[in-house]
C-alpha cells in the first residue's frame, strides 16, 4: 500500500478557502506538476486544454478520456502529494451513469482528488449523480470552451442583463448540487464579484476579474510556450518557449561545429582494451 499524502488538502480545506486567494495552475505531465507545486500553486488542473497547448487541436473537443487518464496519471507522479482535478473531457458526461463510470476511472486509475464539470443549470443531475456517488466535482461556468461555437467562440460571457442572470442562476445551481468550488471564465469582473458574493463555496477566475476567491491559468499561457492565440487575461510571467528555443539553436550549432560533445561529455576507456580490440 503507498503512504497517504502528506498534507494534502481535502475537499472541506478547499471548500474552507473562501476569500484567501487559492491559487490553481493546469498541469499536464511529470515536470509540469513538479515544477507548479515546487513553485508554490496550491491545487493542480489537469484541464483538457491540453487538447490545445500540448496536443496541438484547435479546439479541447477532440480530447478523449484516454488522453485525460494518460496525463493524470503523468501529473500525479509529477506531485504525488497535490491535490488533482482531472477535467471531464466533451461527451465523457452526457448522462450521470457515464458520468460516474468515467469519473470513477480518474479517481480509481489515475489518482485525481476530484473532477471538473462544465455547464450550469443544465448540468445539474450529473453534478448530483457524481455528488451522491462520492466523487468530488468542482463547477466551471461562463465562457466553456467545450461549447465555445454554441456560445458564439471564444468570448466574454454574462454581458447583458439576460446572461448575467443565467450566469448567477447557474453558480447557485450548482452549489447546490454539490460542488466544492466553481470555476468562473472570461465573464466581467463585476459579475465575478456578483456570483463570488452569492455563493459559499470558492471561485477560482480565470478571465473574471480580481474578486474571485481564488485563481486559475493555463501553465502554457504562463510561462510563454504556447503561441497559438493569447487571451487578454492571460499573463506571461515567462517566457521558456524562447529560453528552449535559443538553447536548442545552440545546441544544433555546436553539433554542426564539432563543439559538442566535448571531453567533459565523453567517456574514457581503457588503453589496453583497445589496444587488444585493434591489435595495435
Ligand atoms: O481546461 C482547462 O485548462 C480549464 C481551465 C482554463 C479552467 O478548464
Amino acid at each position: 500500500m503507498t503512504k497517504p499524502a502528506v498534507n494534502k488538502p481535502t475537499v472541506p480545506d478547499l471548500r474552507a478557502r473562501k476569500g484567501t486567494r487559492l491559487v490553481m495552475l493546469t498541469a499536464y505531465d511529470f515536470p509540469s506538476a513538479k515544477i507548479a507545486v515546487e513553485a508554490g500553486v496550491e491545487v493542480l488542473l489537469v484541464g483538457d486544454s491540453l487538447g490545445m497547448v500540448v496536443l496541438g487541436y484547435d479546439s479541447t473537443v477532440p480530447v478523449t478520456m484516454e488522453d485525460m487518464l494518460h496525463h493524470t496519471r503523468a501529473t500525479r507522479r509529477g506531485a504525488p502529494d497535490a491535490f488533482i482535478i482531472a477535467d471531464m473531457p466533451f461527451l465523457a458526461y452526457a448522462t450521470p451513469a457515464q458520468a460516474i463510470a468515467n469519473a470513477g476511472r480518474f479517481l480509481k486509475e489515475a489518482g485525481a482528488d476530484s473532477v471538473k464539470v462544465e455547464g450550469g443549470v443544465d448540468a445539474v443531475p450529473v453534478i448530483e449523480a457524481l455528488v451522491r456517488a462520492g466523487v468530488p466535482v468542482l463547477g466551471h461556468i461562463g465562457l466553456t470552451p467545450q461549447t465555445a461555437s454554441s456560445l458564439g467562440g471564444y468570448r466574454l460571457q454574462g454581458r447583458d442583463e439576460a446572461g448575467a442572470r443565467r450566469l448567477l442562476e447557474d453558480a447557485v445551481a450548482i452549489e447546490r448540487a454539490g460542488c466544492w468550488g466553481i470555476v468562473l471564465e472570461l465573464i466581467p469582473a463585476a459579475l465575478a464579484r456578483a456570483i463570488t458574493g452569492r455563493v459559499g463555496i470558492p471561485t477560482v477566475g480565470i478571465g473574471a476579474g480580481p474578486d474571485c476567491d481564488g485563481q486559475v491559468l493555463v501553465f502554457h499561457d504562463l510561462v510563454g510556450l504556447f503561441s497559438g492565440f493569447t487571451p487578454k487575461f492571460a499573463k506571461r510571467y515567462a517566457e521558456a518557449g524562447a529560453l528552449m528555443r535559443e538553447g536548442i539553436s545552440r545546441y544544433v550549432a555546436e553539433v554542426k561545429a564539432g563543439a559538442y560533445p566535448a571531453e567533459e561529455h565523453s567517456f574514457g576507456m581503457d588503453e589496453a582494451v583497445l589496444r587488444r580490440i585493434y591489435g595495435g
